[in-house]
């Protein structure tokens, strides 16, 4: 996707006082900012749903990777199966999830572990596949996951993920559907986690201090 076609958050122009939404009151004191309100996430997946469908040619196969591409996924596939094609062809789906671990160790680059057995995996040949992912960080994890993804040989892969992160650790892969750029900060909510919490609060914020030391790992 082409950057002018992404929403770039910046402070500056997402300014949100925490006192201007609801925030569950056991995270009261564990966000620092709200950067995207709820319905500004729902209005975002609304459109990305008809970018997809219009460039869509035939039945998806819908991969959610887990666990925190699961709201997103749940939220894009519910807008998608209601949409049709300029031909007025509705879309076709088929769901798939996928648990991707990290392996980064001192002599490589790091490989992704995939939860998906060598027959689910050769399901996907001749497929159209779509990648469902809540934030692309550094990229490592997704440039990985698609090399293993390609030896299968599926029609096509296209990805979609509602974050991109503006930072210099990235190794400049850019998906094909973005929702919002976000600043270089540790990010929760709307099933992005830290340390396995926050994923039960619906808009995505910048986590404090306070909230770090929390539930940070013992
Ligand atoms: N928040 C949650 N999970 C993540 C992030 C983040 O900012 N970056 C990579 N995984
Ligand atoms: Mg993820």
């Amino acid at each position: 996707m082409d950057p002018s076609k992404w929403i770039d958050v910046t402070p500056e122009k997402f300014n949100y006082h925490l006192d201007h939404f609801v925030i569950p009151t056991h995270y009261e004191k564990d966000v620092s900012s709200i950067l995207i309100p709820h319905g500004v996430i729902m209005d975002r997946v609304n459109k990305l749903a008809r970018l997809i469908v219009d460039e869509s040619n035939g039945p998806l196969v819908v991969c959610c990777i887990l666990k925190g591409g699961h709201q997103y996924f749940a939220d894009l596939v519910n807008v998608i199966k209601k949409l049709t094609t300029k031909s007025g062809n509705s879309v076709p789906l088929s769901l798939e999830f996928i648990r991707v671990k990290s392996y980064h160790n001192d002599q490589s680059t790091g490989e992704v572990k995939v939860s998906l057995t060598e027959d689910e995996c050769k399901e996907f040949k001749g497929k159209n596949l779509l990648i469902v992912e809540d934030i692309i960080d550094t990229g490592a994890t997704m440039v990985k996951l698609l090399e293993k993804l390609r030896q299968y040989e599926p029609s096509s892969i296209k990805v979609t993920s509602l974050l991109i992160k503006k930072t210099d650790r990235s190794n400049g892969y850019i998906p094909d559907y973005v929702g919002f750029a976000i600043p270089d900060a540790f990010v929760v909510g709307y099933a992005l986690d830290y340390n396995e919490y926050f994923r039960d609060l619906d808009h995505i914020c910048v986590i404090s201090e306070h909230g770090k030391e929390r539930y940070a790992n013992p």
